[in-house]
């Protein structure tokens, strides 16, 4: 830490001089995280935050769907992601077409695009979700039968807590699809006392042998809440460094996968971006519309 105070002292000054905010998903590393992040949060969270802020430069640390969301609902602003390659296999599974060729081959099914997708994704959509809201955005639709995509796991662990019967496409998350249910059990046997956490990215068979599953953040509230001895976070390996320094009596067990895109993200990369004002994400602005009323509509869905 020492080493990186004089990276830290001069993000946040740039960051005031040229009125910005700092946006960071839960899976930056902590230096990020705890060093120069103003919001952290789950994808939902920061949607939300960046519909409201009052900064005139977003600097998303994350990756490009969350800056593209960020760009969608305030495109008065300007977006930068410090590393314009920081993507997401889920993201990259599907394209607009593919999702207008779903439509027309399951007419009258609402379709509900997870959070990360593209902003071509969300505009052909007829609502988004996120890890967080996504049994309560399938039950809103009012249908028997809803489309949640891309992530075919997301989609089955939702279709197990709901009675509507949800549909999928084919994508999935590099990080958590390697998790297994097996390794899961094995560690339960070494050490029954563990609490198993998992996020709902993970295959179905994952997350039964998990104590609870959710969001990053609801993950992170869990902890908090239950103050566990010992836990494991089955998910992006950050999240377990960033909540230890807030929840010093729990012991973390960490087998983990990185997310290779999310750690594109460094101090180094902040900076410059922030001093050069490069990176900045556009979206074109038809498409732009018809994707916020897609992510709006979830926003302004009730509790
Ligand atoms: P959350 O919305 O739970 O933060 O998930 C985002 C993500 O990319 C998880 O892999
Ligand atoms: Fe995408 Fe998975 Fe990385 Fe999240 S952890 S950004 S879903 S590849």
């Amino acid at each position: 830490w020492a080493a990186l105070a004089p990276l830290i002292f001069a993000i946040n000054k740039v960051k005031k001089e040229r009125n910005a905010v700092i946006l960071a998903h839960n899976y930056m590393t902590p230096d990020i995280f705890h060093g120069v992040a103003d919001i952290v949060g789950d994808s939902l969270q920061l949607a939300k935050e960046a519909a409201k802020t009052e900064a005139q430069v977003i600097v998303q640390c994350g990756v490009h769907f969350m800056a593209e969301t960020s760009k969608i609902l305030s495109p008065e602003k300007t977006v930068l992601i410090p590393d314009m390659d920081a993507g997401c296999s889920l993201a990259e599974s599907i394209t607009g077409e593919d999702v207008r060729k779903l439509r027309e081959a399951n007419p009258g099914v609402p379709i509900i695009t997870y959070v990360n997708t593209s902003a071509d994704v969300k505009a052909e959509c007829d609502i988004c979700c996120t890890s967080s809201n996504a049994v309560q955005v399938v039950e809103a639709m009012g249908t028997d039968k809803v489309l949640l995509i891309p992530d075919q796991y997301l989609a089955a662990n939702v279709n197990n807590q709901t009675d509507v019967d949800v549909l999928t496409y084919a994508g999935s998350c590099e990080v958590h699809e390697r998790f297994t249910a097996e390794e899961l059990r094995d560690y339960r046997a070494i050490d029954p006392d563990v609490k198993i956490i998992a996020h709902p990215e993970c295959p179905p068979e994952v997350v039964a042998e998990a104590d609870f599953a959710g969001s990053t953040s609801h993950m992170i509230d869990w902890v908090k809440d239950n103050s566990p001895e010992k836990v494991m976070m089955i998910t992006e390996c950050s999240m377990a460094d960033n909540v230890a320094a807030s929840t010093p009596g729990v012991n973390y067990i960490r087998p983990c996968n990185l997310c290779p895109h999310m750690k594109r993200i460094t101090l180094t990369k902040i900076l410059d971006c922030l001093l050069d004002m490069s990176g900045e994400v556009i979206v074109d602005e038809s498409v732009a519309d018809r994707a916020r009323a897609s992510v709006e509509r979830m926003i302004n869905l009730k509790n």
